[in-house]
């Protein structure tokens, strides 16, 4: 095979997906092929991405017609927020959960009183913004299921509105 023979083009699209594939993998979940080949977008702004990511304190209403508008349905939202079993979440990301949810409860009433207390205790008032918490607690380097436990036991960092996710 002669030299120019070989595709020096590196997508960032399909760099993403091995990256991931090999985080997950490393991390003790599945191994599986990444089909190859994605165009990467021509255009790359920060603003684009505005109202297309969900937030935090969106309900499930919001978080399902955001799924949707990309051809998803609410099962595979439940399913991808599983990748929440690795990463961090910034504290103000659920301050308001934590200080100053309403007047009468200062604390998200839906949220584990345990779990609260040691979102406090990582996340003072006072904390340096660049402060992020491991989004499953249990095991943060590990990608198992007990992201998914800790939902079932109100331990969420995230409002989701009454959803259960
Ligand atoms: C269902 C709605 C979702 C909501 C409301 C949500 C919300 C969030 C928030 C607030 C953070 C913390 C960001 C920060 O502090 O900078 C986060 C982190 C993260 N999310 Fe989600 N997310 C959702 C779904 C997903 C999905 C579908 C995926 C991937 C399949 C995903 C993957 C991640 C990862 C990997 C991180 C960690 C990033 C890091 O450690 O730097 N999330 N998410």
């Amino acid at each position: 095979m002669r030299l120019q023979d070989v595709q020096t083009t590196f997508l960032a699209a399909d760099i993403l997906a091995i990256a991931t594939r090999d985080v997950v993998n490393l991390s003790g979940g599945l191994f599986w092929a990444v089909e190859l080949g994605r165009f990467d977008g021509l255009v790359s702004k920060a603003s684009s991405v505005n109202g297309k990511l969900p937030q935090p304190t969106d309900d499930l209403n919001r978080l399902n017609s955001l799924f949707a508008s990309n051809g998803l349905t609410q099962s595979d939202m439940v399913a991808l927020s599983g990748a929440h079993t690795v990463g961090f979440s910034h504290c103000d990301k659920f301050t308001k959960r934590i200080y100053g949810f309403t007047p009468k409860n200062p604390i998200d009433p839906t949220l584990n009183a345990q779990y609260a207390t040691q979102l406090q205790n990582m996340c003072p008032k006072t904390v340096d913004p660049r402060v992020a918490v491991s989004m499953d607690p249990i095991s943060p380097r590990i990608f198992d299921n007990a992201y998914y436990k800790k939902l079932d036991q109100w331990q969420r960092p995230f409002y989701f509105g009454s959803s259960p996710l």
